[in-house]
């Protein structure tokens, strides 16, 4: 192993459905309002997968602009990491149909299923075999399909998800700069506040887990809120404190994208300026392990994020896991 390798982010892509669902839309299906779901969480529109698509395609979009990005064929990946807690099937992993669409004929791929951190979890992931010198360049998909596994009748839950993918091309550097730190967790013991109870080996889809809607997202959002809070502060504190960092140097907190109240509370704590907090939720919604690789697509884009800036990452959600991501970029 070379100890002057570390990992950077050589490519970025995302890819959102066109079909736009507004508050107002949801007005008209569940006992809501705009002015409800707008201060209690900061969204006002999210985007929902049109039918005949699925999870695949909205990873193979956002992979090929990664890709082109980092200047990269597909023939040039060693592995493809996609993170998500809708995937096409149960099995074989959406990760296999991406390789078979981009005819990335050397890599090998694989699903993670870490809630709302997936995609931080892939990227530690393939870190991981970036310093070991066993892989050069790893296709990380953070990609979503909610609208599928949402509950369009329950009002605490609807309003939140949406649909989207965000990928990253990750490959070696020997400069000084790339992944600095990483921190990832889980509290198994919360397995059950935030679920989609059918569907797996312990209740197989049958006609009572239909009847009783088991089959989609069931979530204790006040739970997860407290919990979100706190592991989001320790997390970044953890990783801070152990490179010596305080908040004034970060250039860029990405956080996940469930609240903009958990995200404002954050920022405000640390004393962020807004500019270097992303928000999508406002658009987009919680679209899971999608939301951070897209903000981090979208400033890319933009021209603010440049080489050499300090960004953290940080996530949390069903498992319970959680986790944070320190790189210069
Ligand atoms: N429209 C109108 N009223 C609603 C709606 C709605 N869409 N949803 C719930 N309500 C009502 C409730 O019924 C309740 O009414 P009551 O007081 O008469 O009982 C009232 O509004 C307050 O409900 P709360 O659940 O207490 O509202 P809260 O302010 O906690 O907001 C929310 C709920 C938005 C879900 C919040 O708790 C949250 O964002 N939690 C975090 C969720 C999260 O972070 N998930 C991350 C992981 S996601 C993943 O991994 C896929």
């Amino acid at each position: 192993m070379n100890s002057k390798i570390n990992s950077i982010i050589s490519g970025t892509g995302a890819a959102l459905p066109g079909t736009i669902i507004t508050n107002p839309d949801l007005e008209k299906m569940v006992e809501t309002s705009d002015e409800w779901i707008v201060s209690r969480t900061g969204i006002r529109e999210r985007r929902k997968l049109e039918e005949g698509f699925s999870n695949v395609d909205l990873t193979e979009t956002a992979s090929r602009q990664a890709l082109e990005r980092a200047g990269l064929e597909p023939s040039e990946l060693d592995m493809i990491i996609v993170a998500t807690v809708t995937p096409d099937y149960p099995t074989p992993s959406t990760s296999c149909l991406l390789q078979a669409r981009l005819k990335a004929s050397r890599a090998a791929a694989l699903d993670l299923a870490a809630g709302c951190t997936g995609f931080v979890y892939a990227l530690t992931v393939a870190h991981q075999f970036i310093l070991s010198g066993a892989c050069k360049n790893i296709l990380v998909v953070g990609s979503e399909v909610l609208s599928r596994v949402t509950d369009w009748e329950d009002r605490s839950t609807c309003v939140l998800f949406g649909d989207g993918a965000g990928a990253v091309v990750l490959s070696p550097t020997d400069e000084d700069r790339g992944i600095l730190d990483f921190s990832l967790h889980c509290d198994g013991r919360g397995a059950e506040l935030l679920m989609i109870p059918a569907g797996g080996s312990r209740m197989p889809a049958c006609s009572e887990s239909l009847q009783n809607r088991m089959h989609f997202i069931k979530m204790n959002g006040n739970e997860i809120f407290k919990f979100a809070v706190k592991a989001v502060e320790e997390n970044l504190s953890v990783m801070m404190g152990r490179q010596g960092i305080g908040s004034d140097d970060l250039d860029y907190l990405f956080l996940h994208q469930a609240n903009l109240r958990i995200i404002e509370h954050v920022r405000k704590r640390l004393r962020l300026p807004r500019e270097k907090v992303p928000v999508n939720i406002d658009r987009f919604g919680n679209t899971s392990s999608a939301t951070i690789p897209i903000a981090i697509h979208e400033e890319v884009l933009s021209g603010r994020l440049r080489q050499g800036d300090l960004v953290a990452m940080v996530a949390f959600g069903a498992g319970l896991t959680w986790g944070g991501v320190l790189m210069k970029w």
